[in-house]
């Protein structure tokens, strides 16, 4: 089967990664919106329209589903896809919920962290509110990480520094878990795990979402890692750049290193 996996830029890869190491015997299309990146402080207008273009360019090249590797993006966009396009489309969440089923005590909190838009969308409030997670739950934008990403600078001072800066406006002691509400702040987690208490441990939707996508298609597991049958685009255009395809490869490199932090 063709599964199509779009995100604003390289986020994304964290769950193509994912993907990669349970679906082997699949093809996958890999669509990065790189010329709209970052999304996260985009206006919801221009996010839908964004979003619609990278699905439909998904599906006209042959994608019989495509998962939203975006927090933001499914945030704004999910139903409106559902509704207008054809082939299932799974959708990507923070995942509260995990977070809320694993945590054995109830004084603790969870601390998630996203892009503006997310923090600030109904979506993710309404999971907060369904969960009955009000009291437990802090949110806090960090729009910066995205950037570096995409500039592949993940563990500098730079970054550790604006991450310390803004986890310290929380008392960390009192939380159980970080949430990545972002497919962006997976490059980070060696950086957030040095600055994070023991006591926090960080979990990621990547595994959620791929399980979703193989229960909802009912596809076979096959575990044989291979990365032979992927097409990457950059904003609707097929990459051929070898830097580029190097970028890419160096980056799934990190995130299969990063995989095993929690
Ligand atoms: N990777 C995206 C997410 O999961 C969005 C990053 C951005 O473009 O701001 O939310």
């Amino acid at each position: 089967m063709k599964i199509g996996i779009f995100d604003s830029g390289l986020g994304g890869l964290s769950v193509l990664n994912e993907a990669l190491s349970k679906l082997s015997e699949h093809e996958f299309l890999y669509y990065a919106d790189v010329k709209n990146v970052p999304y996260g402080q985009k206006s919801r207008d221009e996010i839908l329209k964004f979003s619609f273009d990278a699905v439909k360019f998904l599906i006209e090249n042959g994608a019989e589903a495509v998962v939203v590797a975006c927090n933001t993006a499914t945030s704004v966009a999910i139903k409106d896809l559902r509704a207008k396009l054809s082939v299932p489309i799974i959708g990507m969440e923070p995942a509260v919920k995990k977070a809320h089923d694993l945590s054995r005590n109830d004084t603790l909190k969870t601390l998630v962290i996203a892009t503006p838009v997310t923090v600030n969308g109904a979506k993710l409030k309404k999971l907060i509110v369904n969960l009955n997670a009000k009291d437990k739950t802090e949110l806090l934008a960090l729009p910066r990480l995205v950037n570096f990403a995409e500039d592949e600078e993940f563990d500098t001072q730079n970054v550790k520094s604006y991450l310390k800066n803004e986890l310290s406006k929380f008392d960390l002691n009192k939380f159980d878990f970080l949430v990545l509400g972002c497919t962006h702040f997976n490059y980070f987690k060696d950086s957030l795990r040095e600055i994070l208490p023991p006591n926090v441990n960080i979990i990621d939707g990547n595994e959620g979402t791929v399980n979703r996508l193989i229960s909802e298609l009912s596809l076979e597991i096959s575990p044989q890692k291979s990365t032979s049958k992927i097409k990457f685009f950059y904003s609707g255009k097929e990459v051929f750049n070898k830097s580029e395809l190097d970028k890419i490869s160096r980056n799934l490199s990190r995130l299969e290193k990063m995989r095993e932090i929690c």
